[in-house]
């Protein structure tokens, strides 16, 4: 019998789940054949962000990715276009690239192994032999392409020639994020972190703030809505109680006097001209693209957040902060404080972390159970299950 009364109050408009609702199993989030299952239907199959395209800003620079046992070469060609292949050479399969980064000669791409020549467009150049075997037709060997998209300064790409629609791998319309300018943001600093955890756990985490009082004290009291373990106003039951109170305990948003996330409140960055007072009340907009990214934007500075899987319990998360370039050529403008509290913030979720994924292992434990305010973990889990059982 459910310990709730009959009667429990739920207003009208409240988004938190209304059941007990099962959690995936814990075999999902060590088993290396599982692993291997979600690499294929879900890291294979969706946009993945790789970097920003001022990472391969000049033509004939690369940069490569790896996703389980797939390395994927972005490289941007003579003509400006960036384009994405398989990291394999047509002739008997070489690696092309062994280093991430870099950039070609202006021969182009040369296999290491046995030299073919490729152009940055893809196409077979020139082979090493003296003469070629009849029917041996250079066209037929051109680098297995892949999907790129490069939108608003972020290279995307998919290992499938049939990746969904580019803006249907992002929760928002991308539109809504016009106003911060992205592709005219540059790189001020990186952060990166090995997280012992399976990948699942970082987006399941992300999805809560059940966890917020406990583990982010410091993000608690800049964000009041979290400080009472919500994300926004319509996860209490009874919302309606201060349905209109602008209190930020209630609405949302930054607490009074701080207007970014840095360690004193204070922005550090020049502010976004174009972005409307709703969003610099609210200090912070999300936009979230499963199963390898999320972006966070604030008043002077925005966030990207690439997650990667390494292994069945072994996840890499890189982070970039991205400015107006007037406030990275601006001398004496100090941005620490912004990555101080992000580090403080995510170090905290990477260690709870890794927490989950110690006690997933127990032997009793199959499953575990989503409450109220994990609604969105529900949505994610529901996606997982979903694109696993998509042929
Ligand atoms: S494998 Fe690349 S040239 Fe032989
Ligand atoms: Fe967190």
């Amino acid at each position: 019998m459910s310990a709730n009364a009959p009667t429990a109050r739920r207003d009208p408009g409240y988004l938190g789940l209304t059941d007990a609702v099962e959690t995936l199993p814990a075999s999902y989030y060590f088993d290396p054949a599982h692993y291997q299952r979600e690499l294929k239907q879900i890291w294979h199959r969706n946009w993945i962000y790789v970097c920003r395209s001022s990472a391969i800003e000049e033509p004939r620079s690369y940069r490569t990715l790896q996703l389980g046992e797939q390395s994927v070469l972005v490289v941007r060609g003579e003509d400006g276009v960036a384009r994405a292949f398989h990291n394999t050479c047509r002739h008997r399969g070489a690696a092309l690239c062994r280093t991430n980064e870099g950039r070609f000669s202006s021969a182009g791409i040369v296999c290491p192994y046995h030299s073919w020549r490729y152009s940055l467009r893809g196409d077979l150049v020139q082979t090493s032999s003296v003469q070629t075997g009849d029917g041996f037709d250079r066209r037929d060997y051109p680098l297995y392409s892949l999907p790129l998209t490069e939108w608003q300064g972020f290279v995307f790409t998919a290992l499938t020639n049939d990746p969904p629609p580019f803006a249907k791998a992002f929760d928002l319309p991308l539109s809504r994020f016009d106003d911060y300018q992205l592709g005219e943001l540059a790189v001020g600093h990186t952060l990166k972190k090995t997280i012992k955890c399976n990948w699942k756990v970082f987006w399941e985490n992300y999805n809560e703030c059940l966890h917020c009082p406990g583990v982010h004290p410091k993000l608690a009291q800049l964000v009041p809505i979290f400080g009472r373990a919500l994300l926004e106003r319509r996860d209490d039951p009874s919302w309606q109680d201060h349905a209109a109170d602008q209190d930020p305990k209630y609405a949302g948003g930054l607490r009074s006097g701080a207007r970014s996330w840095t360690m004193d409140g204070k922005p550090v960055g020049v502010l976004f001209p174009r972005v409307s007072e709703e969003d610099r009340r609210a200090g912070h907009l999300y936009l979230t693209s499963v199963p390898s990214v999320f972006i966070v934007t604030h008043v002077d500075y925005v966030r990207v957040v690439r997650l990667l899987p390494l292994g069945p319990e072994l996840t890499e998360m890189s982070i970039e902060f991205l400015f107006l370039p007037e406030t990275l050529a601006e001398p004496g403008r100090d941005i620490s404080s912004a990555v101080e509290f992000t580090n403080i913030v995510m170090s905290e979720d990477a260690e709870i972390c890794e927490v989950n994924q110690r006690g997933l292992h127990a032997l009793a434990h199959d499953k575990g159970v989503l409450m109220p305010e994990e609604y969105a973990i529900r949505q994610f889990q529901d996606w997982v299950k979903g694109e696993l059982s998509r042929s």
